[in-house]
């Protein structure tokens, strides 16, 4: 957003901004309890299966774990290029955890698996977050239920963290994927956002980027909840137009109008 639309309202950021401080995030009851639950699972060195529409919140309910697990006991490592085959999947791992990644698939992988085992050893349990996981390569779900056997299948000694869009799940219920997903025991859903959650996330959103009155009409927030169907990153590319479109028009609250103008593709979206 230009500085000029955020002196108009009053604001010090854009308040609909991807870059949100980790302290930052918005953490409604139903988002919380789910942290919470993510929480509990990997305290239980359980894996976990994360779904939701694109935009719902998936990414930003992760970084919300993250800042709950403490370095001193958890080693995260984040892998979000799914689109791999199985040794360039475990040479990303490798580079990922701080290893020279080898050649073969085979020494790849036992390299991965010897620093999940080293790990344990110093009571430190990783966690491999795979986001956007209904990408990965059918020979990559084939072989992840094997880095999750350690000691003859007795230890857990690593959590895996599966996110991604709906199909995800209905992937892992195929035939051929029963063996992980069996052994993942959580299957969690971030739903759509309801009407009130749309409404308590714009003046989340507003109030931390200094605005002391709701901007948005209560008509307007109720069309914006309409066409976004559920996705906050939705919400976020919209209601930031509407915004502009009424700083342009010298309108201090974003009316109905505004958001119909925007969605009527009669004002740039950007
Ligand atoms: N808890 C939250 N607090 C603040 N903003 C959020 C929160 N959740 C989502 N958002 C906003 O919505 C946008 C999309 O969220 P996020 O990237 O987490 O969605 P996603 O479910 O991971 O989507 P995709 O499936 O496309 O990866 C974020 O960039 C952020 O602006
Ligand atoms: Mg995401």
């Amino acid at each position: 957003m230009r500085s000029s639309d955020l002196e108009w309202f009053g604001l010090r950021s854009a308040p609909f901004s991807k870059e949100i401080a980790d302290d930052d995030l918005w953490l409604p009851t139903s988002k919380a309890e789910l942290v919470d639950e993510l929480e509990e699972a990997i305290a239980a060195r359980a894996s976990v299966l994360l779904t939701g529409e694109p935009g719902v919140g998936k990414t930003c309910v992760l970084r919300a774990l993250r800042k709950r697990l403490s370095p001193d006991d958890y080693r995260l490592t984040y892998c979000h290029n799914a689109t791999l085959g199985r040794r360039d999947f475990y040479r990303q791992l490798c580079v990922a955890l701080g290893l020279t990644p080898s050649a073969t698939a085979a020494a790849v992988f036992y390299a991965v698996s010897t620093h999940v085992e080293e790990l344990g050893k110093e009571r430190i349990h990783p966690v491999f977050l795979l986001d956007e996981a209904h990408l990965l390569h059918q020979d990559v779900l084939d072989h992840l239920h094997i880095l999750l056997n350690y000691q003859w299948d007795s230890r857990a000694l690593l959590s895996l963290v599966l996110i991604g869009l709906p199909e995800l799940e209905t992937q892992l219920e195929r035939r051929r994927n029963r063996s992980l997903y069996t052994r993942i025991h959580h299957r969690c859903v971030i739903d759509d956002a309801t009407a009130s959650d749309t409404t308590e996330y714009i003046s989340y959103r507003l109030g931390l980027a200094g605005a002391t009155k709701s901007l948005f009409a209560g008509d307007a927030v109720e069309l914006l909840h309409e066409h976004v169907a559920g996705s906050l990153r939705d919400l976020d590319r919209l209601a930031q137009a509407a915004m502009r479109d009424a700083a342009r028009r010298k309108k201090k609250t974003v009316d109905r109008d505004a958001v119909a103008r925007v969605l009527g593709g009669r004002m740039p979206i950007a």
